[in-house]
């Protein structure tokens, strides 16, 4: 199996397009050693050369492309390497991508939960606006944790399981979070065997998370905030981390302690990181401190092999 990733920062991406905090503002003038991150996505194959699915579309989906030969392969007048699209939630960094596939000439094969279908479908009804392009043939993710495949992705299989986290805005349940809201996803290679989880929005590890997560050869979560209070102390919100979904990585409970506790073979990665985390500053303790701990922060064009 191969994971590119595609886009490794969080909504508003990093630099942020009207954001002066030390990292965004230090990375434009070069007195922060840092790379450019486009929003949270990833392609996923069976095999180099082989089509595969894409987890999440970026509003950034166009730039990721452009920069990812793996997807366009050329084959025909048209063509694509996305056999399918997987939503792990229904937010404008992970959904509205998806208008820009619209010159496809046939519906899109896209898996979703029913929570986030009514989110595509009423609060931001994009999948209702593709209905006059290409169109979308949603398929149902359950929340069973059954397998399912999609399509023309060989080796792959996918099982889908709840997290507790938060839906966008716009959603008609944004206060009253349901199951399916937010996914993390096994994603396994059914001739290796191997097997990767991915989360990009993650709020609270259970034990039966935990559990799964330990079983997985790679673990790719949430690293969109360092602490849980990182965008009240900056002045930018009043919500904490934990509030809007995301479980911060350091202090008590947080994202480090539960990686911690992984076999020691697993690897570890962070993916949706926001332009303020420290850990995107190169010469950081904060980065530092994930260095001694084996913990990867995901760069844009990033390939991992397992
Ligand atoms: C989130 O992950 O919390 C959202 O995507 C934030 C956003 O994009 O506005
Ligand atoms: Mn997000
Ligand atoms: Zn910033």
């Amino acid at each position: 199996m191969r994971i590119t990733i595609l886009g490794s920062a969080a909504g508003g991406g990093f630099p942020q397009w009207n954001c002066n905090c030390r990292n965004c503002a230090g990375v434009r003038r070069g007195s922060v050693r840092a790379k450019a991150r486009t929003q949270s996505s990833i392609f996923v194959q069976g095999d180099a050369g082989l089509d595969g699915v894409l987890f999440n579309a970026s509003p950034d989906i166009l730039e990721q492309i452009r920069s990812s030969p793996t997807l366009q392969p050329g084959r025909a007048i048209r063509d694509t390497a996305i056999a399918g699209v997987v939503l792990m939630d229904g937010q404008v960094d992970h959904a509205t991508g998806l208008f820009m596939l619209r010159e496809r000439g046939r519906p899109l094969p896209l898996w979703c939960t029913d929570p986030v279908h009514e989110d595509l479908t009423t609060g931001n009804p994009v999948l209702k606006v593709l209905g006059h392009y290409c169109g979308v043939d949603r398929q149902r993710i359950g929340l069973e944790g059954a397998a399912f495949e999609v399509p023309g992705a060989e080796h792959l299989s996918l099982r889908a399981f709840p997290l507790s986290s938060k839906a966008a805005p716009y959603s008609p349940h944004r206060d009253n979070p349901v199951p399916g809201d937010n996914i993390g996803m096994l994603i396994s290679d059914r001739r290796s065997g191997r097997s990767a989880f991915y989360a990009p929005g993650l709020g609270e590890i259970t034990p039966a998370l935990f559990d799964l997560m330990c079983g997985a050869d790679v673990v790719m979560v949430d690293g969109t905030f360092w602490t849980d209070d990182e965008m009240i102390g900056l002045g930018l919100s009043k919500k904490t981390a934990r509030d809007i979904g995301h479980l911060p990585q350091s202090g008590a409970g947080g994202m480090m302690e539960w990686l911690d506790r992984l076999p020691n073979a697993t690897r570890r990665f962070l993916i949706h990181i926001n332009n303020t985390n420290p850990i995107l500053d190169e010469d950081s303790p904060e980065r530092a401190e994930l260095a001694r701990r084996g913990i990867v922060p995901c760069e844009d064009g990033m390939t991992i092999e397992l």
